[in-house]
Parts: C-alpha cells; sequence; structure tokens
C-alpha cells in the first residue's frame, strides 16, 4: 500500500469515461444490460441508478474478489445478478439471465482494476513486492512464474515483443533465463530490477518493466483471445437496436475492437456481388459516433484514465 493510502482506497476503483459509456448505452429505464467487466462496479452503481424498477443488470468478472466485493455493496439490490465468469462465455450467459428480456446493451471496461493492480499479493505491480501471479482468476489457469519456469527465451521474447511492443524483448527473455537456472524467479520486485537492468533506454514517466509486466500479464490471461470471443457473444446476445460500449486501455485491444467494429458494420465483402444479398451477408452493426477519449478535467481527476478510448456500436435487425 503506498503512502497515504488506506485499505478502503485500495478496494476502490473509480470508473472511466462514465458519463460517455452511458450515454453510449442510450439506457431505457426497464432495459436489460450487461456490465461484461464489473470491477468494483463504479459503472454498474451508475448504470442501475438509472434504470427503474423493472431493469434489469447482469454483471460479470473472472476475479473471484471483485465479486465478492460486488456482493457486499449491492447485498439488497435484487435488479442486480453478480456472476464470477469470463464474459468470453457471454452468448451463454447473457441468455441464461435475461428471464425472458431482450438484451438492451453490453459494456465492456477492459484491463485491470485499481484493487488488482494496487494489492501487491495479485502480482501485477512492479511497485511493491508480490507473488509472480498476475492472473484476473486466481482459480483458473497458472500464475506467470510458472510460465516463466519453462518457457524457452524465444516464446518469452516473442510475448513480451509482440503484447509489449518492448524494444530490448530478446535481452528481457535471455535476463530472465539466465536468472531461473541460479534461481526460481518468484517475486514481481525480483522481475521488476531484472528488467530493468536488460532495458537499456529510459521512457520518461514509465517504470522500464512496464512494458514486460504488461505484456505477461494480457498473455497469462489471454486477453486478446477473451475478447474476440466476447465481442462476438455480445453481438450475439444483443437485441436489435441494443448498444456495444467498449472502452479500451491498449492499442492492441483497441486495433481489435476497431476491426470488429468496422467488420460487422460493412457488407460481407465475399458475398457483396451478389444481386440479392442473403440475411448472412448484411451487417450487423452500425457505429455511433466516433471514438471518445477522456477530456482535461477527468484526466486531471483520475490519471489511470489517460489511454482509455471508448467505441460505441448499435446491433442492426
Ligand atoms: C477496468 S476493470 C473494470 C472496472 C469497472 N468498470 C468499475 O467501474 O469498477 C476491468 C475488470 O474486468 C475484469 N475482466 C478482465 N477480463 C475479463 C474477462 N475475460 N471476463 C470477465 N471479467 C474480466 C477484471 O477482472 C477487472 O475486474
Amino acid at each position: 500500500m503506498g503512502a497515504g493510502r488506506t485499505a478502503s482506497d485500495v478496494d476502490e476503483h473509480t470508473p472511466v469515461l462514465a458519463a460517455e459509456a452511458l450515454a453510449g448505452l442510450a439506457l431505457e429505464a426497464g432495459g436489460y444490460y450487461v456490465d461484461a467487466t464489473f470491477g468494483r462496479g463504479g459503472h454498474s452503481a451508475l448504470i442501475l441508478q438509472a434504470l427503474g424498477r423493472e431493469g434489469r443488470l447482469l454483471a460479470i468478472d473472472r476475479d473471484p474478489q471483485a465479486i465478492a466485493a460486488g456482493e457486499r455493496r449491492f447485498a439488497d439490490e435484487v435488479r442486480l445478478a453478480l456472476v464470477h465468469a469470463s464474459f468470453a462465455d457471454l452468448r451463454t450467459l447473457v441468455p441464461e439471465h435475461a428471464e425472458h428480456r431482450a438484451c438492451r446493451g453490453v459494456l465492456f471496461d477492459l484491463g485491470v482494476s485499481s484493487p488488482q493492480l494496487d494489492d501487491p499479493h495479485r502480482g501485477f505491480s512492479f511497485r511493491g513486492d508480490g507473488p509472480l501471479d498476475m492472473r484476473m482468476d486466481p482459480t483458473h489457469g497458472e500464475p506467470v512464474s510458472a510460465w516463466l519456469a519453462r518457457a524457452s527465451v524465444d516464446e518469452i521474447r516473442q510475448v513480451i515483443a509482440s503484447f509489449g511492443e518492448e524494444r530490448f524483448a530478446r535481452r528481457v527473455a535471455q535476463a530472465i533465463v539466465a536468472r531461473r537456472r541460479e534461481r526460481p524467479l518468484a517475486s514481481t520486485a525480483e522481475l521488476a530490477t531484472l528488467v530493468a537492468g536488460a532495458v537499456r533506454t529510459r521512457e520518461p514517466g514509465k517504470h522500464p518493466a512496464t512494458r514486460t509486466f504488461q505484456a505477461l500479464r494480457m498473455f497469462i490471461n489471454d486477453e486478446l483471445g477473451q475478447l474476440e470471443r466476447g465481442l462476438r457473444g455480445a453481438l450475439e446476445a444483443l437485441a436489435p437496436g441494443g448498444r456495444l460500449v467498449v472502452i479500451t486501455f491498449h492499442s492492441l485491444e483497441d486495433r481489435l475492437v476497431k476491426r470488429f467494429m468496422q467488420r460487422e458494420s460493412q457488407v460481407d465483402p465475399a458475398l457483396r456481388k451478389l444481386p440479392v444479398l442473403p440475411p448472412r451477408a448484411r451487417p450487423r452493426l452500425a457505429l455511433v459516433g466516433r471514438k471518445t477519449r477522456p477530456g482535461e478535467a477527468e484526466l486531471a481527476r483520475n490519471p489511470r484514465a489517460r489511454s482509455a478510448l471508448l467505441r460505441v456500436a448499435e446491433r442492426l435487425p
């Protein structure tokens, strides 16, 4: 815990682009909505405020701690279903909780929450020291330390280069493999120091291990694979006129979202020349507005919003 922080600070997350996300969802008081990334419920609380008695919200998170915190915060909220699951399974989760309602909107607010980043025991942060874990869902898969203990130099290099866009990926990978010959690499502080020694240049305002930590986190949680499945599931689950709102924090994530929305908002190129378009060739999404970034006021209040980017699309009949 950093200077001046209290336990309750660590359990809070300031919702990013909140007004813009709510406007993007075009909330109807009696509608059924999905918060695919509950976190600490910042966006969910605002959605519930805008919904009437008949409205319903399904909120999902793959982190059991997020769900436990949500159950405490929203213990009396009968309009909310809080589920420990991955948004990769939206295709089945949304109808399961629909109670015969049509889904009017799905919100994704990607990346990690402040409590995940700030709790050294989760192993996401190079500030502070903790076990080298980095799983959003510690009940599945393996900690990143287990993968780093067996992956080849080339596999580690490739992950750090592609997800972290780290120029010194090979040097970092070599340093990791050299160190593990002496002893297993088990702590975040150990990895951060090792990376700082391998990365030659210093980017202003950025810890030298930022790119490596981000890359390993994206890899061990299969964040891009999950996102691809989540977007496809949301598209299947949304009713015509329903809104898809996505907030990203990384250029690779945003590229995936942008391409998905573009592809689904065009006629299938392979079938474009047919005299009569079959239904499956028609666009399934319409883009709504332009991409949005946080304004100066939000950035001054919440520096963690700095790389956020929001895109909105509407499900077509
Ligand atoms: C940026 S936080 C969301 C914060 C939230 N909007 C709020 O205002 O409190 C992202 C959350 O998404 C969750 N998450 C990431 N990938 C997920 C996935 N594939 N399925 C479900 N939840 C996921 C993380 O565990 C984290 O709690």
